[in-house]
């Protein structure tokens, strides 16, 4: 007689885990898990777009409508109006910020205006997209806080300008070789596989940690005459100028979200340094708000850590939108080597 098959309790839809994890806060609402099954959704209709890159030029070369009836966009401003879209009139957002929009974005009158949202959504809606031509992973991270401002007013730019530490969630989504959404709403870092043909993200990473041991260094070595001597010799320490005699493995793509995703599974330091003999990249070129910030409190969740040389990422109490930081990320223990060479190596800069 054959034997019943046995099911395993592995099938954990995103949606089931967003709520699983809500019922662990006493006093959640359920607005703030809304806005991750939002983030889900975007990331299969980008993904849907991604996965079709090479066809977007022929489809759209003569200008013709696409069956939605619009010109086909570049992905990047699709991305950018997925995620908008998506978010614009569902009443839980009092403002949004994105990479490619230099003001705040409102919520349009018709809306409520953001009267009545509780969150603040801000992302980079492709992140690595030079790379989209030539077929690279790219992806689309996002930051979401507590509004300050008072209900019943507009969202405003203070809403933006909060520190890292004040997140509720943060996530990435990584268009590679499959598609995985990445998040953490503070209990933990949990990562989910796109199933292409059922079109649900599934539990496929639960409880990402930073590795003890790191196999990756990953910066862009073509800039190091341009760093302080500080960076240049933590380089060479990562290469083996140890005391182990040892060195790393250097991995670079070029899409922060790929770079970062790599380290943290096999466990790592990316680093962006600052620019010094660059005038337009004093700060290196990454953003505090919609990349660092929002990797940084994965990273930590993942008990890994993230500084901009001298401190951490989310202590920075932004000034501005756009603004740009250094960026040292991974394993903690890494992380702190960078700190070590450039506060005993750099000047402080004026
Ligand atoms: P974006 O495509 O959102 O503008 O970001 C690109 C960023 C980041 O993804 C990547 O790590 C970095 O640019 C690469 O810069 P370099 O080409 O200077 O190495
Ligand atoms: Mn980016
Ligand atoms: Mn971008």
């Amino acid at each position: 007689m054959q034997t019943p098959p046995q099911f395993t309790d592995t099938f954990v839809t995103i949606e089931r885990f967003i709520l699983e994890q809500e019922r662990n806060i006493p006093d959640a609402t359920g607005v703030l898990s809304d806005i991750l099954y939002d983030m889900a959704l975007a990331a299969k209709l980008i993904a849907s777009h991604t996965t079709r890159a090479g066809l977007a030029d022929i489809l759209g070369s003569t200008g013709v409508e696409n069956v939605q009836g619009e010109i086909v966009q570049r992905l990047d401003d699709f991305a950018e109006r997925t995620i908008y879209r998506l978010n614009d009139h569902t009443r839980r957002l009092a403002v949004m910020a994105s990479e490619e929009m230099e003001d705040i974005i409102p919520i349009p009158e018709r809306f409520g205006g953001g009267k009545d949202g509780k969150y603040v959504l801000i992302y980079d809606p492709l992140d690595g997209s030079s790379n989209i031509d030539c077929n690279v992973s790219v992806g689309t991270i996002f930051a979401i806080y507590r509004r300050k401002s008072p209900i019943g007013d507009c969202g405003t730019l203070e809403d933006c300008l909060q520190p890292g530490r004040n997140l509720a969630a943060a996530g990435y989504i990584i268009y590679g070789s499959s598609t995985m959404m990445v998040y953490s709403a503070g209990q933990g870092v949990n990562g989910f596989t796109l199933d292409p043909h059922v079109g649900e993200f599934l539990l496929s990473h639960p409880n990402i940690q930073v590795p003890a041991k790191s196999k990756y260094y990953s910066v862009n070595q073509g800039y190091e005459r341009q760093w302080s001597p500080g960076v240049q010799r933590y380089t060479r320490w990562l290469q083996g100028e140890n005391e182990t005699g040892k060195g790393l493995s250097m991995r670079y793509i070029g899409s922060l979200v790929a770079d970062f995703h790599r380290n943290l599974l096999d466990g790592g330091v990316y680093y962006y340094p600052a620019d010094i003999k660059n005038p337009a990249k004093p700060q290196g070129k990454l953003r505090l708000l919609c990349e660092a910030n929002p990797l940084a409190f994965l990273v930590e969740q993942a008990g890994g850590y993230a500084s901009d040389g001298r401190r951490p990422i989310l202590d920075i109490q932004p000034t501005s939108l756009h603004q740009r930081v250094p960026l040292y990320i991974g394993s903690r223990d890494l992380v702190e080597k960078a700190e070590e060479f450039i506060r005993e190596m750099d000047s402080v800069p004026a």
